[in-house]
């Protein structure tokens, strides 16, 4: 698997254990040999089976949910008509990072995305606080994703059998009730899915992408006919500030592009495929919000967002005058929330295996089943925690830090790919990040603003999760680390 020309497999990097912390803290793993592990877990190996197509599906699947469905209803009234500009905005962050995440899943095509070039580049403590950084992206945001979901669901049960799930069942101790229930139970979906391996994970995914893309299209294509020019102006009513608060909120409908950077170790051609999948993705999402966004301020007066839960079913209603639409736009939107969370799951098993291969988290999340290719301990007990997260715990401000912890990520990918590019001019890559190094210094700034822009409750809650991270790095991962153990 080594590139043509490249060095072969080093220890270079680690220290010998006469050195100091500092040393260790640095060392780092040399990308050949990220390469060369490509797969290999305890008891088996991951398969190779996933063709471009299906890595977009992963990424679209991790991103379209939630963001588009209810997020847009609470942007718009932030923005007015000019919401369709705030989803670029958003995009524009997404995309410089995108760019950097599509050179470098192309060089170093491995399970744990940026958590592994960071490893790679900037050495094990900034990966671990990277790999720490994407539990809040991937495992909480599971959790607050599953959450949407069961409120999601209620409205289609209202919507079709006119009947609610009691909130004793359907939110957790704090929240008014004991246990979500419908958050629990679409994770222990996901997670009977997965168990399956990365081919029927892929197929069961593919089948939900493409439900939620054509009731995206539909909506486009019935709202299309309900739209009144007058909707439109003013076009931004509350100024270059409300475009900009909106499209700090729309974000979130962003953050999942990366995720077929998790199957690295599982695609057929990745080198070739990882940067293809990225970038098509985003084209694919940025191109459906825009034109829902569109669409959906056409249609409704931008006022008449505020207060009104699901925007998008409610337009359905009103263009066609019949609630069947509405109930079909429900049902859309409750296949679309899963398909993230099943992507999102998908991705968060496989980074916690690059880190457990690397003896960062116990060995247990590296295991894989010798007969689906799944590791499937590792799956199990990232389901649990993340459905009993969703079932018994409010989430609040964790929920919130999803956002800051993604673009902390984003912001040390951008980092890598100008280090990666300064300390191995030589690599092969499928994929350059264009006009160099701007795009990835802009792609730095636009994540630390966006993050500047968080209010302080998150930057503490963020800051406690970060704390909880480096006590459990130093008590366990620092000297459970393989570059550690092959230094003794
Ligand atoms: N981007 C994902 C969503 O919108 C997290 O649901």
């Amino acid at each position: 698997m080594l590139d043509h020309g490249e060095a072969p497999p080093t220890t270079e990097q680690a220290p010998a254990p006469s050195q100091g912390l500092g040393a260790r803290l640095m060392r780092r793993k040399p990308v050949e040999a990220l390469i060369a592990e490509g797969g290999q877990g305890e008891g088996g190996t991951l398969r190779r089976s996933l063709t471009m197509w299906q890595l977009t599906m992963i990424s679209i699947g991790a991103t379209l949910g939630t963001g588009i469905f209810v997020v847009l209803g609470e942007a718009t009234p932030l923005a007015g008509p000019a919401v369709a500009i705030s989803f670029v905005v958003a995009g524009l962050t997404a995309l410089f990072s995108a760019l950097s995440y599509a050179e470098l899943a192309g060089s170093i095509p491995v399970s744990g995305s940026s958590y592994s070039y960071s490893y790679a580049t900037m050495g094990e403590v900034v990966a671990w606080i990277c790999g720490w950084c994407l539990i809040l992206e991937y495992g909480v945001s599971v959790a607050a994703v599953a959450v949407g979901w069961g409120e999601y669901l209620n409205e289609l049960l209202d919507g079709t059998i006119g009947v609610t799930i009691p909130a004793a069942i359907s939110a957790p101790l704090g929240e008014g009730g004991f246990i979500n229930l419908p958050a629990l139970v679409v994770v222990l979906l996901a997670m009977v899915f997965l168990m399956g391996g990365a081919k029927e994970s892929a197929r069961v995914n593919s089948i939900m992408v493409g439900v939620k893309i054509v009731t995206l299209l539909l909506f486009i294509g019935i709202g299309f006919m309900g739209i009144k020019a007058g909707n439109y102006t003013p076009l931004a009513p509350l100024g270059v500030t409300g475009i900009s608060a909106a499209a700090a909120s729309l974000f979130f409908s962003y953050i999942g592009f990366d995720a077929a950077s998790t199957a690295g170790e599982e695609a057929k051609n990745p080198k070739r495929d990882l940067p293809r999948a990225i970038m098509l993705s985003l084209l694919i999402v940025t191109v459906l919000y825009c034109l829902v966004a569109l669409v959906a301020v056409g249609a409704m007066p931008w006022q008449d967002f505020e207060g009104t839960d699901a925007a998008l079913a409610q337009i359905m209603k009103d263009v066609t005058g019949q609630s069947l639409w509405g109930v079909v736009l429900a049902a859309g939107a409750v296949v679309a929330i899963a398909s993230v969370v099943f992507a999102v799951l998908y991705g968060q098993t496989r980074i916690l295996f690059a880190m457990s291969r690397d003896g960062l988290v116990p060995k247990l999340f590296a295991k894989v089943n010798p007969r689906t290719g799944a590791p499937r301990a590792n799956t199990v007990i990232v389901s649990i925690f993340c459905g009993a997260l969703a079932a018994f715990i409010p989430l609040g401000e964790l929920a919130n830090a999803t956002s800051i912890g993604t673009l902390f990520a984003f912001a040390l990918v951008n980092v890598a790919v100008v280090i990666l590019r300064y300390k191995r001019p030589d690599m092969n890559r499928t994929f350059r990040v264009m006009l160099f190094p701007v795009t990835p210094i802009l792609g730095f700034l636009f994540c630390a603003y966006l993050m500047y822009t968080m209010p302080s409750t998150t930057w503490m809650v963020f800051g406690g999760w970060m704390v909880v991270g480096l006590v459990f790095y130093f008590g366990y991962g620092m000297r459970r680390s393989r570059l550690a153990t092959a230094e003794k």
